[in-house]
């Protein structure tokens, strides 16, 4: 597993406008990824690893809210997630949180904040998966 590290520079997450409000982005940094959402005019932004299993949290591209669109929900074992707080309110990691991510509005950008520690990579799933194949 990949150690974890540091964001050694701001980094443009997108322009505020190409962010409608409940629309979701994803940005990854090497291995890590992350994922924000813009609710009530603010930006909340989270590491994507599930506490549950440490996998991400979405299967699709930008889905990551349930079907109400009024919290974050893992795709892979169903657990909510309150927007504002990342903390898990259902599910197999209730009163855990989603590792939020420091961002900054400057003008009509949002930047990853410089100099935050990242967490370990997410569990590639996939390439396990794989791996496992190829090695029966
Ligand atoms: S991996 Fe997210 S709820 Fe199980």
């Amino acid at each position: 597993m990949a150690e974890s590290s540091i964001v050694d520079t701001d980094i443009l997450l997108c322009q505020i406008d190409d962010l409608a409000e409940m629309q979701t982005i994803e940005l990854d940094i090497g291995d890590n990824k992350l994922f924000a959402i813009r609710k009530d005019n603010q930006v909340h932004a989270y590491w994507n690893n599930c506490p549950h299993l440490g996998i991400p949290l979405n299967w699709m591209p930008e889905k990551f809210l349930d079907l109400d669109g009024s919290l974050i929900q893992c795709s892979s074992h169903g657990a909510l997630f309150q927007i504002d707080s990342g903390e898990c309110i259902a599910g197999p990691c209730i009163g855990d949180h989603l590792k939020p991510v420091e961002v900054r509005v400057e003008g009509n950008m949002i930047y990853v904040v410089a100099n935050q520690p990242m967490p370990q990579a997410p569990i590639n799933l996939r390439a396990q998966a794989l791996a496992d194949l190829e090695d029966s």
